[in-house]
């Protein structure tokens, strides 16, 4: 029997590869590119088992907050196990979940009042399209069974989150187990025309959204849209006054609007939820990633009475939503997700961050006169650099290419973890970096820039 204690890097990896199949991995590549075993995480700091050291410059796929290993939130975890690590919550309840619950809509609009707990990011688009489509059916729209979504977009890998994204591999490898979703070009300002500014680039965007909530509303249960940022897909931007608008026509027409918060809430885009800077309120809003500071799975919708309501009745009427998980609302994820709101409280997060983006701001200008950077663009804690082959036609490196994986071994080799998407570099780390650390981080990311456009 191998030892469990394996302490030695090769031998880990070796383990590993007998029997484990990782996630968004062609496998065969591990022949040439090692894996890291991590052994342990600090602040914005990984420690593999030869002890080199690396920043999560991207927050282990965007999760975490305030650091690895955060000393507030593993007490406040211990605390829950010492008490309850888990219980069911049908017909059964605990003061992690209410707590959360409740200081979720604290921190939201107005009309959002109720919390409907769901596993991961994917499970909550899932439930959430699942409670658009069930809330209009219980008001008796039974034509309405189909969905709005942006080109570009990403919302999940299971077959109802997937059935919404558009990203094109995906599309295609499983197009035939997919529903049927109404895709409308996106507001990405990096699309835009130079005579426009971002803000008319997105009114002029909208044209299309409007027309096909006009042509689709009879059918069309929700328009569900990543508010700000497609971090997926590429990191690319569009200006607020696109929710805005959206929000003016899905209640004209009569279509949720269900903003997924999964990766740009908690405030990676500036603000602590990113549809805050349009002013609007979703009718359904999806969390998850930093909803537990990056400590474990758990999501939420939050919506409002008027949909709560239309499942509200006699048992017999068999109009209850139909959605469950085992682990709904674990107590220990709770507890992380009521620390992590703890400190954004206690510790100013959102203001400090201000100081923080501006930093990173300054820090990348220089990078847009690159020959082979095309644009820099940013949102609070999320900055993107795109690398292409020509600058003045944009015309992109063939992904073949895998210039990102370059920049991303280069990144390592310098004790920096940046995991590009495609030819886009982005930055996105723990809100708990100090300027010393971006200031490597950048130093690492403009030289992996000339290493991967050489
Ligand atoms: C916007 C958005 N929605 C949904 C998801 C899916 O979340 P999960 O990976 O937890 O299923 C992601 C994941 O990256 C995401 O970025």
């Amino acid at each position: 029997m191998s030892n469990i204690l394996t302490k030695n890097k090769s031998q880990i990896i070796h383990r590993d590869l007998k029997v484990v199949w990782h996630p968004c991995t062609q496998m065969k590549d591990h022949e040439k590119i090692p894996m890291i075993p991590i052994k342990k995480g600090k602040g914005v700091w990984l420690t593999d088992y030869e002890n080199n050291k690396y920043i999560d410059a991207i927050s282990s796929w965007w999760v975490n907050l305030f650091g690895h290993s955060n000393t507030y939130i593993n007490n406040k975890i211990t605390k829950q196990l010492k008490n309850l690590e888990h219980v069911l919550l049908a017909g059964f309840t605990h003061m992690p979940a209410i707590q959360l619950a409740e200081r979720l809509i604290n921190i939201s609009p107005n009309k959002i009042k109720k919390c409907f707990f769901t596993d991961n990011g994917s499970s909550a688009i899932d439930a959430a399209m699942k409670m658009s489509f069930h809330y209009w059916a219980n008001k008796g729209y039974k034509k309405k069974k189909k969905f709005i979504a942006l080109s570009n977009s990403y919302h999940g890998e299971t077959l109802g989150s997937l059935s919404v994204s558009n990203i094109d591999l995906y599309k295609k490898t499983y197009k035939s187990l997919m529903k049927e979703t109404i895709i409308v070009p996106s507001p990405d300002s990096y699309l835009k025309n130079d005579k426009h500014t971002k803000k008319q680039h997105a009114e002029l965007m909208f044209d299309y959204m409007l027309k096909a909530i006009e042509k689709n509303h009879t059918h069309a249960c929700a328009v569900i849209i990543e508010p700000l940022v497609q971090c997926a897909g590429y990191m690319r931007m569009y200006h607020p006054i696109y929710l805005k608008l959206l929000r003016q026509a899905c209640s004209k027409y009569n279509i949720h609007l269900i903003a997924d918060e999964i990766a740009v809430g908690f405030g990676r885009t500036g603000s602590m939820f990113a549809y805050e800077q349009s002013k609007i309120t979703p009718d359904i809003i999806c969390l998850s990633k930093g909803i537990t500071g990056g400590y474990m799975t758990l999501s939420t919708i939050l919506t409002t009475d008027e949909i709560y309501n239309a499942f509200y009745d006699e048992y017999t009427k068999l109009n209850a939503f139909l959605h469950s998980h085992s682990y709904t609302a674990n107590p220990i994820a709770c507890a992380a997700a009521n620390a992590s709101l703890d400190l954004f409280e206690k510790n100013n997060v959102i203001e400090k961050n201000k100081i923080l983006s501006n930093y990173i701001h300054n820090s990348l200008k220089d990078l847009s006169m690159h020959p082979h950077v095309s644009d820099v663009r940013q949102h609070g804690m999320i900055a993107a650099i795109e690398m292409v082959k020509n600058k003045l036609t944009k015309e992109p490196y063939d992904w073949k290419e895998r210039r990102g994986m370059l920049a991303y071994q280069y990144g390592l080799k310098n004790g920096v973890l940046i995991r590009p998407l495609g030819n886009v570099i982005y930055f996105m780390p723990p809100y708990v970096i100090k300027k010393k650390e971006i200031d490597k981080v950048i130093n690492v990311i403009k030289a992996a820039i000339d290493v991967a456009t050489k």
